[in-house]
């Protein structure tokens, strides 16, 4: 599965990916922006766990995002359940060194067309941190409506943090 943008090409993790994710992923100034999930450290223990639980997952819902040959970040959504079951989130990260090129911005729009269209999304939504200023423009930038903000919503690091809540519906749903 590969999906080529100007800036980058989104594509299925492989195994071989554990060392880049290592080294781009173990860095506090991403961790601290993420669910508690997502680990500091990052060790390659993590990382293999992580490639290992998603690799054969279909509809390929995560993926890599892959700059000059490596994969330099990660990007995703989760279906929900139930009712919310045509809704998904969607999460991503991007290494620091590439951070401000707008690879960020293109994978979101990249991966929204793909959910809407391969998998008949309906609704797309994303909850970053309030203060999130980068990610909260990536998806401004990709065409997202800011819907709330979800006061306390979460706590990270001990402390009560704010949330923001993004979502893009998809005009082409085909229905259930
Ligand atoms: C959020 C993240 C994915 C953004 O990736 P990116 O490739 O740098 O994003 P883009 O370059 O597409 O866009 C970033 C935008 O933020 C803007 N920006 C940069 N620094 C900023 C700051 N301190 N305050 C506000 N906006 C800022 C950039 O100028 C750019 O907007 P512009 O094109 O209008 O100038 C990356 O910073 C990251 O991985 N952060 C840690 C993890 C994270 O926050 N994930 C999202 C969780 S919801």
């Amino acid at each position: 599965m590969q999906m080529k943008g100007r800036h980058s090409t989104i594509r299925s993790w492989r195994t071989a990916d554990v060392t880049a994710l290592v080294k781009h992923a173990n860095n506090a100034n991403i961790a601290r922006q993420l669910r508690d999930r997502f680990p500091h450290p990052y060790t390659a223990a993590d990382a293999r766990r992580f490639i290992e639980g998603i690799v054969a997952v279909r509809p390929v819902t995560t993926f890599a995002i892959e700059v000059d040959g490596e994969a330099v970040g990660g990007i995703g959504f989760s279906f929900g359940s139930d009712v919310e079951r045509y809704s998904a989130e969607i999460g991503y990260w991007l290494a620091e060194p590439f951070w401000g090129r707008g690879i960020a911005t293109e994978a979101v729009r990249i991966v929204s067309d793909y959910a809407f269209a391969t998998c008949n999304v309906l609704r797309l939504f994303a909850l970053p941190f309030a203060d999130n200023a980068r990610s909260t423009r990536v998806l401004e930038k990709a065409g997202y409506t800011r819907e709330a903000v979800l006061r306390s919503s979460s706590v990270k690091a001990g402390a009560p943090r704010d949330q923001a809540l993004y979502a893009l519906i998809n005009p082409s749903w085909r229905g259930v």
